[in-house]
């Protein structure tokens, strides 16, 4: 869609049914021809604004508030009632809203998700709804969906099992999308899948919004998601799914058995895989090593962890590394000590980094086993990077990698300022949430947010734009190289080993382009390969800006 586009105007809802309609309402900025001919005369103040007036009263409002989380429902308020207007402020600001509209402050709008709920938004389907999910789906009203972000709120950002008000995710998540990499809204849908909660504190609160029970496990369980699956590719059959925030106990399992059936990825496992990939591989510009020379240390064997090694394992592979010398690069921690062989009861998806060494109690120990050359921490521990863990990283490199990527903030494995403070300015350091630039010895440090917002926009733009049958690791390993060409010497010079988020559309743009340019090569594409994906994707992105209903 461009600026210039016109709606016809027989097609819109009148009066006040449009100005509630917030993928078409414009609010004052309705023209005075429009007015008349929609039947809007008296219903709003007589002043037209222009979109650029509207987003200067909203930036107004939005600086007045005094703490984040009334930032966030300031803007979600807004999204409500007009999404053009929302996502021009949103695109327009994007450093300043990012941590707004998702982590940090999402995590606290999931925990009081019952108690801020004004609005619902998206489809809640929940296990009292079995045998009839088909018939849910259909009672959403947009029917042309391309990318649904789905939760069962199980393991929302570092933050546990939040229920129902996991749903803040899948809408963050889609937010980002459209803003990030011009998804059109409309063509977006977020889904709570409600099968309970474990977590007491809910179930007791009674302005809790889900169902009052305990976690359906099990076959039940699997058979509930597959009932849901089946019937988006029934009512939404060009829709991406998006697996958001589950448990690792079904992440793993659900997306080997849907990957190589429907057009779906768990953005926890491959979209973080390829943004710590692409981190890797902009800080290796800085070391001047190549990735088979790197051992990395990962603090948290979970999704995150075990999805970032399977795809450094690949990239090893593809530089000439066999599969064992590969895997034997990346270890594990988790909250038993360093993964080996001779321990017993290890998870399923830990096996394949289970090395025959001795077993090692603590990071510290395992870090000074392993001698590794970057640190990855996605345990949810804060502070477990503590001044030890960073001083022997440092003793052991010139450059130590490394990467603090728990979300929100608060469960951080340290800091950007103790990073950089530990290990004398040497670290080169990424985070999952961001940290203000920080000031030592007469230097600022801009460290890089290495969130796989980066990532999964981008992905969902090229699968969207040639229309993909399957999401493979070869768009995450693509996504990942294409991110890292993207780094400037100048983000260098500030220690940011990714892009400035100010260059999201464009990044969003240019991975699109490359996901799509590998479902060309691999024949996963819905339709022919043009003269220029670039221009393909690009021409997908929507703007937002309003249309002229004539
Ligand atoms: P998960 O629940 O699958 O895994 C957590 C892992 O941490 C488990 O292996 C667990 O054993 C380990 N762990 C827990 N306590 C520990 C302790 N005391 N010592 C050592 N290990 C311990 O969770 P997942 O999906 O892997 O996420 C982990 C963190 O990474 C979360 O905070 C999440 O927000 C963050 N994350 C960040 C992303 C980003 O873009 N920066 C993307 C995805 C996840």
């Amino acid at each position: 869609m461009t600026d210039t586009d016109t709606k016809n105007i027989e097609a819109l809802p009148r009066g006040e049914a449009l100005l509630h309609d917030p993928l078409l309402n414009k609010g004052t900025a309705f023209t005075l021809a429009e007015r008349r001919a929609l039947g809007l005369e008296g219903l709003l103040p007589p002043h037209i604004h222009r979109l650029e007036e509207q987003v200067a009263r909203v930036m107004d409002n939005y600086r007045n508030k005094q703490t984040d989380l009334e930032r966030y429902i300031h803007l979600v308020s807004l999204q409500d009632r007009n999404e053009t207007l929302f996502y021009r402020v949103v695109v327009d600001h994007i450093e300043e809203m990012m941590p707004i509209i998702y982590t940090p402050t999402v995590g606290q709008a999931c925990q009081q998700w019952g108690h801020l709920f004004r609005r619902p938004r998206g489809l809640y389907v929940s296990w009292e709804d079995r045998g009839r999910v088909e018939a849910v789906l259909r009672n959403w009203r947009l029917p042309d969906v391309r990318v649904i972000v789905v939760t069962d709120g199980e393991r929302i950002l570092g933050l546990g099992d939040q229920g129902v008000g996991g749903m803040g995710i899948p809408v963050g998540k889609l937010s980002l999308y459209t803003a990030c990499a011009g998804i059109d809204p409309s063509r977006t849908l977020p889904v709570m899948l409600d099968v309970g909660t474990e977590n007491e504190g809910y179930l007791r609160d009674p302005l809790y919004m889900g169902l009052r029970q305990k976690r359906i496990r099990g076959a039940p369980y699997d058979a509930f998601v597959a009932e849901f699956v089946e019937a988006v590719k029934r009512v939404f059959p060009r829709a991406l799914l998006q697996f958001e925030d589950f448990g690792n106990q079904n992440a793993f399992r659900l997306l080997e058995q849907w990957r190589e059936r429907v057009c779906t990825f768990n953005d926890d496992i491959q979209g973080t895989a390829a943004v710590t990939l692409a981190g890797l591989y902009t800080a290796l510009r800085l070391t001047g090593k190549s990735l088979r020379e790197q051992r990395v240390l990962f603090l948290g064997a979970g999704e995150a962890g075990i999805g970032i090694g399977d795809l450094i394992v690949s990239a090893m592979v593809d530089e000439g590394a066999t599969l064992e010398e590969a895997r034997r690069n990346c270890c594990f921690v988790d909250s038993h000590g360093l993964v080996v062989k001779s321990r017993t009861g290890l998870a399923e998806h830990k096996l394949r980094f289970a090395h025959d060494l001795p077993p090692a109690p603590g990071f510290q120990a395992a870090l000074e086993a392993i001698r590794p050359t970057a640190i990855v921490g996605v345990s949810t521990v804060p502070r477990s990077f503590d001044q030890r863990v960073i001083e022997t990283m440092s003793r052991m490199n010139e450059r130590p990698i490394v990467f603090a990527l728990s979300n929100p903030t608060s469960k951080s494995e340290c800091t950007a300022e103790e990073a950089y403070r530990w290990s004398g300015g040497k670290a080169i350091f990424a985070s999952g949430s961001p940290f203000p630039p920080c000031h030592l010895d007469g230097k600022t440090f801009v460290s890089g947010q290495g969130n796989n917002s980066y990532i999964f926009p981008g992905v969902g733009l090229g699968v969207v734009a040639c229309q993909a049958r399957l999401v493979t690791d070869r768009m995450f390993a693509a996504a990942a190289r294409t991110l890292a060409s993207l780094v400037l010497p100048s983000d260098l010079e500030l220690g940011r080993i990714y892009p400035s988020l100010t260059r999201i559309r464009e990044v969003s743009a240019h991975i699109g382009a490359a996901v799509a340019e590998v479902a060309f090569q691999d024949g996963l594409a819905g339709v022919p390969r043009p003269a220029d994906p670039l221009a393909m994707v690009q021409a997908e992105m929507w703007h937002p800006a309003y249309r002229t209903y004539a």
